[in-house]
């Protein structure tokens, strides 16, 4: 069979439901969506919210951006030059930044997240995740999750650009300006890239007002409310 098409693939729903998975793990799974501009906060909250759940015994997880861009999600580059793919493979494979490939990007991680979920864990994702469509993509993979909808919560680090390209943790605010500056277009976000803010985030956290301690409770706070930790 070369290809499939919707219907062929039937979900297979196991001997253990959900709802037995869960109350064994004494566990409740979710998604934490972080989307902002690069160094707005997004790896640095969702790190700290892992630590602050895991002392808690809460089972809990990370899938960070560049983390899934060395190994799921790897660019062209990588897959050959680390996995041995050919020049092909690795072409038709590989994602790199075109809002093409970050849709495609997004759509894996968000049915990744998914399935962490569905197997108990507070899930996290720290992506950029610039385009609207593609967050409420995964928005809607959890609501329509079989057998039940996934509490999906898009946690929008809402910090301006101005102060994320002061922080720059990575020089790559100052590499993109300069690459501005010599004609070119990085396609970075914030400068040359849009970045379309969520509409309704289920949380919003002002970084430049808020410590990092301060995001993390307000997060915990939603996850209370929630009935996902107790
Ligand atoms: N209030 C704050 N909240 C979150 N991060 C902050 C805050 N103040 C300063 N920072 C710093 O900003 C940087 C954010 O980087 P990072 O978490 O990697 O961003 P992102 O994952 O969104 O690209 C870190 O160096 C962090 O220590
Ligand atoms: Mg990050």
């Amino acid at each position: 069979m070369a290809d499939y098409k919707v219907g062929d693939v039937v979900w297979h729903e196991g001997d253990i439901s959900r709802e037995e998975r869960w109350k064994a793990l004494k566990a409740k799974g979710c998604t934490l969506w972080f989307t902002g501009l690069s160094g707005s906060g997004k790896s640095t909250i969702a790190s700290a919210l892992e630590q602050a759940l895991v002392n808690r015994g809460v089972f809990s997880y990370r899938l960070d951006g560049d983390n899934v861009r060395m190994g799921l999600n790897a660019g062209p580059k990588i897959l050959q030059e680390i996995h041995g793919n050919s020049e092909a493979q690795a072409k038709r494979f590989g994602l790199g930044f075109s809002a093409e490939d970050r849709a495609e990007n997004i759509r894996r991680i968000g049915e990744v997240t998914k399935l962490f979920a569905d197997a108990g864990c507070v899930s996290m994702t720290s992506f950029i995740s610039p385009y609207r469509k593609d967050r409420d993509l995964c928005r809607k993979l959890h609501a329509t999750a079989k057998p039940a909808p996934i509490d999906f919560i898009e946690v929008f680090v809402d910090t301006p650009v101005e102060v994320c390209e002061k922080r720059d943790p990575k020089g790559l605010y100052k590499k993109a300006r300069a690459d501005i500056a010599a004609g070119k277009n990085p396609g970075f976000t914030g400068l040359d890239d849009p970045y379309e803010a969520p509409d309704k985030p289920e949380l919003v956290l002002k970084t430049a007002d808020l410590s990092i301690e301060q995001s993390v409770a307000k997060c915990m706070e939603l996850l209370k409310s929630k009935g996902i930790i107790r």
